[in-house]
């Protein structure tokens, strides 16, 4: 397993963000509970079974430590793991040594891939990190390299599991972390996306990986995982 340089150069706007989010992610380094990450990962490999199964070329945009994506990697052929963290690439090439895992230091707003090349692309505790004008700017990055057939996975905090977070927020954090699920429907069609599915993540305290995808789990869940497949006419 090899941590690949930067494939292509970021844009000014985008580069300071980054900049900022390496910065705010440096801390993840010795982050060690991968317990959870396991856990979320075989939830995230049971809505792949229950979406189409496993794929054949999938990507994990910012991989972090590696905690999803060692579980993912048993349900995708190749899977490769993107990070802007170098430091977290350390950490995710030793938790997946021996997994077929590759890991390349790129962006998930520039993928580095072909259009329609790869079958996945999943995000785990991503997408909470920009605004809604970034989340859709990753989005149509998605729909580029995605197949007619792929999947967009990813997940999104749920503020009926997490009141007090929500309350405390700023108005800004508010719509940064919480953007409702009606405005994450809107960004993925205006982005190229067509039909779209919502489950329930995690339950608070539960290590449930199977359960029933019905409202009252989606309302409790810590997150809410949304997969998407490309609009048939997007091109
Ligand atoms: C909250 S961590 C989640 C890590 C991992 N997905 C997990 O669930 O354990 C967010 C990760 O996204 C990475 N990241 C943030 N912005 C990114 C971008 N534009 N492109 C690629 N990775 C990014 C950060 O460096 C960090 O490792």
């Amino acid at each position: 397993m090899k941590t690949q340089p930067v494939a292509q150069p970021f844009s000014p706007r985008s580069s300071q963000l980054e900049a900022h989010l390496v910065q705010r992610y440096r801390r993840w380094q010795s982050w060690d509970r991968f317990a959870y990450k396991h856990i979320k990962g075989a939830r995230l490999v049971a809505i792949l079974e229950e979406t189409g199964g496993a794929a054949r070329r999938g990507v994990e945009i910012g991989v972090g430590p590696g905690g999803v994506a060692s579980v993912v990697s048993g349900s995708v052929g190749r899977l490769v793991g993107l990070d802007l963290s170098p430091d977290a690439l350390v950490t995710a090439s030793a938790h997946c040594a021996g997994l077929p895992v590759s890991l390349v230091r790129a962006s998930g707003f520039v993928l580095p891939f072909a259009t329609s090349s790869l079958d996945l692309v999943y995000c785990s505790q991503v997408l909470h990190l920009f605004t809604n004008a970034t989340r859709f700017a990753l989005m149509r990055e998605v729909a580029r390299v995605l197949r007619p057939d792929g999947r967009f996975v990813f997940d999104m905090k749920n503020r009926v599991a997490h009141p007090l977070q929500y309350l405390r927020a700023s108005s800004r954090k508010r719509a940064i972390v919480y953007p409702t699920p009606v405005e994450v429907l809107t960004l993925l069609e205006a982005s190229g996306f067509g039909e779209v599915h919502v489950f329930p993540g995690l339950l608070p305290r539960c290590r449930w990986i199977r359960m029933p995808n019905v409202a009252l789990f989606r309302r409790l869940a810590h997150t809410r995982f949304y997969v998407a497949r490309p609009a048939a006419l997007r091109r």
